[in-house]
């Protein structure tokens, strides 16, 4: 049997001075390293945070996020959603990217306050916006791979 299929989604804080060229570079070989394992996901930055959504079996998501929590380029990190799923939604982003900007123009009515939902203690809240994400994503970024 073919491992579960995993979906985590956390958001932190970039330790300071995470510029074009640290993001670039993140970018490069989380791509190349998330191939390799049969990764999927997104990744958002926003002011200073950092949205990631990871998806592929299971063992293989928690060992990078456990990696990755460790990583001094970032702190806080905070797991806002670890469930199961039947399929992947960012199946064609070894890890799609966007940078968006403050304040965000091109963004959708709404989505401010999306983002900002995140941090909101009330589950239901924070699932809520991460679902409006996950489709504003989907539909704008035609970048995959
Ligand atoms: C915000 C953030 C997101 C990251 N996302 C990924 C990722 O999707 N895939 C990945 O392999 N590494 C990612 N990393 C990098 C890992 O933390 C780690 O540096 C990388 O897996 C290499 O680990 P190693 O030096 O122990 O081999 C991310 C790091 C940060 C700060």
């Amino acid at each position: 049997m073919t491992e579960a299929l995993r979906s985590m989604t956390y958001s932190s804080t970039a330790a300071s001075a995470f510029g074009a060229k640290e993001l670039a570079d993140l970018l490069a070989s989380s791509r190349a390293a998330n191939l390799a394992r049969d990764l999927s996901g997104m990744l958002l930055f926003r002011g200073n945070r950092f949205l990631q959504v990871l998806e592929g079996p299971e063992s293989v998501v928690r060992e990078l996020v456990d990696r990755i929590r460790r990583d001094p380029r970032h702190r806080d990190m905070r797991i806002l959603v670890d469930e199961e799923i039947e399929e992947r939604r960012f199946a064609d982003w070894t890890m799609g990217y966007e940078v968006l900007n403050v304040p965000q123009k091109a963004a959708p009515e709404g989505f401010r306050d999306s983002f900002d939902d995140l941090d909101s203690d009330d589950d239901t809240v924070t699932a809520r916006a991460l679902r409006e994400l996950t489709v504003w994503f989907r539909a704008r970024s035609s970048n995959p791979r």
